[in-house]
């Protein structure tokens, strides 16, 4: 299919995009890539635009939108979306998302952002978020039921984009059969709150008897997420405490406010949930899709792979845990050492936590069956980390 990629209204580059596989297959002319993906700048070449490299980073990308090989039951998933391979999900609504503003545009068809985003037109989104988040449907989903952003959800999890009172949210499940991941998310929600950190805010909501978090879009008609794999990615690569620094000296170069500090308030999230799964996805950046001005960091988003949620063993309690920095996998009493003013935060808006934590997985047991065991030990390690950062601020 002859198509233009473009980002909200403007035109980036005509390309043939091969539809079974998902792929595209020759770029015939690229008219600004200036409005191109971020990662995508450092690939090109204005003098060989069909070069190997930027086409094939091309299709990466685009497939990367997609919902990937690793998601939660995507067996299951893709049998009741009556397809074999998700790359076949990508151009069913013109390839847009929720999270940024791309779309391809089949060459003869006259059609216009404004008539198609999902931001402003609504989407029926129940037959996919039972095909995705049901435990034991036997329905498959009809052919009309496809155009929805949720043919380009990344991550791991089972999710689904609905609407709800004209807003647009994203419901997550837990991982397999753990229930814990949508309550680490609003944990991690009220930390940010009482911390004063800008972060996405989670709830907890039920499907049917599933436990889902449920958070709104942080994006916009005007904006995009850029995360930070793709800011990195045109970096030189050194140890991780130089990527760390690099990272935050590109940031202030971009005219972000506070950039350290906000970087700082996430691996301070991180260390008090022991959140294993910072990676360079799961941060990043917002810019302005129609001036392409960065405006900020992202919101702290998507993160409830923590306490313990993968080695859980209901006879021991470990403590020796490792979380994420950049490239590499260290101990999260390592990472914290990247915060240059712990002084600056008031630990003390803590207090109560943990037992308003505690709260709230009890309150939900009737449904998670979570053991009073787990519960307890949760709140221990909780408990351990706010002290133990409470020593690293003190000792300074
Ligand atoms: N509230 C939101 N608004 C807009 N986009 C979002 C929002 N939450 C998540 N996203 C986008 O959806 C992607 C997947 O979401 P998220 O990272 O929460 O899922 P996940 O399955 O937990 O991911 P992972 O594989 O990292 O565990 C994110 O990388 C981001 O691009
Ligand atoms: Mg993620």
């Amino acid at each position: 299919m002859k198509c233009i990629l473009m980002n909200k209204n403007k035109e980036i580059l005509l390309a043939e995009y091969d539809s079974a596989t998902g792929a595209f297959t020759q770029i015939v002319d690229v008219y600004d890539i200036n409005y191109a993906p971020y990662i995508l700048k450092s690939f090109y070449d204005k003098d060989d635009t069909n070069n190997n490299l930027f086409r094939t980073n091309l299709s990466n990308w685009f497939k990367g939108r997609g919902i990937p090989s690793w998601r939660d039951k995507l067996d299951l998933l893709l049998h009741r979306l009556n397809i074999s391979a998700p790359s076949l999900l990508l151009d069913k609504a013109f390839g847009l998302s929720l999270s940024d503003q791309y779309w391809i545009k089949p060459y003869d068809l006259d059609v216009c952002y404004d008539d198609i985003n999902f931001f402003d037109n609504d989407f029926d989104f129940t037959e996919f978020m039972e095909a995705s988040l049901s435990k034991n449907s036997n329905r498959i989903i009809k052919e009309n039921s496809l155009k929805t952003p949720n043919n380009t959800t990344d991550g791991m999890l089972k999710k689904a984009w609905i609407i709800d009172d004209g807003k647009r949210y994203l419901l997550k499940g837990g991982y397999k059969n753990e229930l814990l991941q949508p309550f680490n998310e609003v944990l991690a929600s009220e930390i940010c709150r009482r911390l004063g950190f800008n972060h996405v805010e989670y709830t907890l909501d039920t499907y049917k008897d599933i436990v889902v978090s449920k958070c709104p879009c942080f994006i916009t008609k005007d904006t995009e997420l850029v995360t930070s794999y793709q800011i990195i990615n045109d970096m030189k690569r050194h140890d991780n405490k130089e990527d760390y620094e690099e990272y935050i000296s590109k940031l202030e170069n971009f005219g972000i406010k506070n950039a350290r500090e906000k970087i700082e308030n996430m691996y301070i999230l991180d260390y008090l949930i022991m959140n294993e799964d910072r990676h360079l996805n799961n941060f990043g950046l917002i810019r302005d899709v129609n001036t392409l001005k960065w405006l900020d960091v992202a919101p702290i988003f998507d993160n409830g792979q923590s306490l313990n949620i993968e080695y859980y063993d209901e006879r021991e309690l470990h403590t020796s845990f490792e979380g994420r920095l950049f490239y590499e996998v260290k101990p999260f009493d390592e990472i914290i050492k990247v915060v240059k003013d712990l002084k600056r935060i008031d630990l003390t808006k803590l207090d109560g936590i943990v037992e308003w934590f505690y709260e709230l997985l009890h309150k939900y047991q009737s449904i998670t069956h979570m053991s009073d065991k787990r519960i307890h030990l949760l709140c221990v390690l909780l408990n351990r980390q706010i002290k133990k950062i409470k020593k690293i601020q003190e000792k300074g």
